[in-house]
């Protein structure tokens, strides 16, 4: 039985990948992906960063993180800072990065 579900597990997998690695359906794909991670309101107020929110795309974080390493950047502007997740992240990227003491994350909004 349990090597039964397994090849049918491994027989829907192959089969799931095969239409999602087709270059047709990429872009239904990705606006599908959008339309249901961006738009609803839950996924903009209830992402915490260390508790606090932050309303920023977990895929972008892991971008950011990826440049800030390899910028190690002195300072980093936030335009747009809403209740300040991610002046939180980005400070504490610039802390785990070992970056300068004088380093500083500044963050603006219009509100
Ligand atoms: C998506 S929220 C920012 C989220 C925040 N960076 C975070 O990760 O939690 C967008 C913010 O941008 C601000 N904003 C919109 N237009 C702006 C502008 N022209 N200049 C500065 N801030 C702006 C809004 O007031 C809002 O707080």
């Amino acid at each position: 039985m349990v090597h039964l579900l397994a090849g049918m597990k491994k027989f829907i997998y192959r089969k799931i990948r095969r239409v999602v690695g087709s270059r047709l359906l990429r872009r239904p794909i990705i606006d599908a992906f959008h339309l249901l991670w961006y738009h609803p309101r839950e996924t903009w107020s209830k992402n915490t960063f260390l508790g606090y929110p932050i309303q920023q795309c977990p895929l972008d974080m892991h971008l950011y993180q990826e440049l800030v390493y390899r910028v190690k950047p002195s300072f980093i502007i936030q335009t747009g800072v809403a209740s300040g997740g991610s002046l939180l992240y980005f400070a504490s990227l610039l802390d785990l990065i070992g970056a300068a003491p004088e380093a500083i994350v500044a963050g603006i909004d219009i509100e």
